[in-house]
């Protein structure tokens, strides 16, 4: 049994590695175009340092410039392998709302090459949460992209974190770290709406869609002991709203 499980928690961890990786894919375009502008900037900056009449304390601030945009394009690279790469099982203190900034950042030029704009507003203050890092990032990725695949003429996508307080079955109340993606795009219809988490149930193009993300989340966001949920009129947007609990002892 317990070779069984161990067989069954890779295959899992298999899957999402390879969903992250179509991920990926979908991002390139919007990071290849970001990593334009400062390759733009280090190359003007090199071709000025070329010219003999730079006088030298010109000359320490290209310097300074090339290695300002140099450190822009490792985090860029970086962010994004880390993304593929994954953490394994391990789950680790974590702040929701570093998370969700991240993911908004690596976002950000994808959305608009989409004509979409994409905004953000975290809760105020840590929303502190043991969670596997880049699978809610993961989750956080594929919300956003879903909801721009839902705008194919542009809008507004909102981001936003908060801290709700939902009272169990059971009768006492829990507090969870929420991530909230809305969109204004054409909705879900009555129809489709039960099966959007169901693996491979998609409504894209092949290419466009595997439908395997909202599975794939929904198996995340259980690992973590929490729920993913979904509002949705036919024309209305839609909103998916992430709750994972908060650490232990996380001011209540
Ligand atoms: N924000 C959204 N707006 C409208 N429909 C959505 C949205 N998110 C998901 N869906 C529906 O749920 C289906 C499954 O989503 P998902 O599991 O991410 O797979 P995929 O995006 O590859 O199709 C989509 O094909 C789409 O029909
Ligand atoms: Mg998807």
């Amino acid at each position: 049994v317990e070779s069984e499980r161990r067989e069954r928690r890779l295959a899992v961890e298999q899957l999402r590695r390879a969903e992250r990786l179509n991920i990926i894919g979908k991002l390139a375009a919007g990071v290849a175009h970001e990593l334009g502008t400062p390759l733009n900037v280090i190359q003007g900056s090199a071709e000025l340092l070329q010219a003999p009449t730079v006088p030298p304390e010109r000359r320490a601030l290209l310097v300074e410039t090339i290695r300002r945009q140099t450190a822009r394009i490792s985090v860029i690279i970086r962010h994004l392998l880390d993304f593929g790469r994954g953490t394994g099982n391990s789950k680790a203190g974590v702040d929701l709302n570093d998370l969700a900034a991240e993911t908004a950042a690596l976002l950000l030029t994808t959305a608009l090459q989409r004509e979409c704009t994409l905004s953000f507003a975290p809760a105020a203050g840590a929303i502190p949460l043991v969670a596997n890092a880049s699978e809610l990032e993961q989750v956080m990725t594929n919300l956003v992209l879903n909801g721009l695949q839902a705008m194919p003429r542009g809008g507004e996508l909102r981001l936003s974190t908060c801290i709700e307080e939902r009272v169990e079955p059971g009768g006492s109340g829990r507090r969870y770290g929420c991530v909230v993606v809305e969109d204004r795009g054409d909705g879900i219809s009555a129809e489709d709406l039960p099966r959007i988490f169901d693996p491979f149930f998609t409504t894209k193009d092949v290419g466009d869609g595997t439908g395997l993300g909202l599975s794939i989340s929904y198996g995340i966001v259980q690992d973590h002991g929490g729920h993913l949920e979904v509002a949705s009129r036919e024309g209305g947007g839609t909103r998916f709203t992430a709750l994972l609990p908060l650490a232990a002892g996380a001011g209540s």
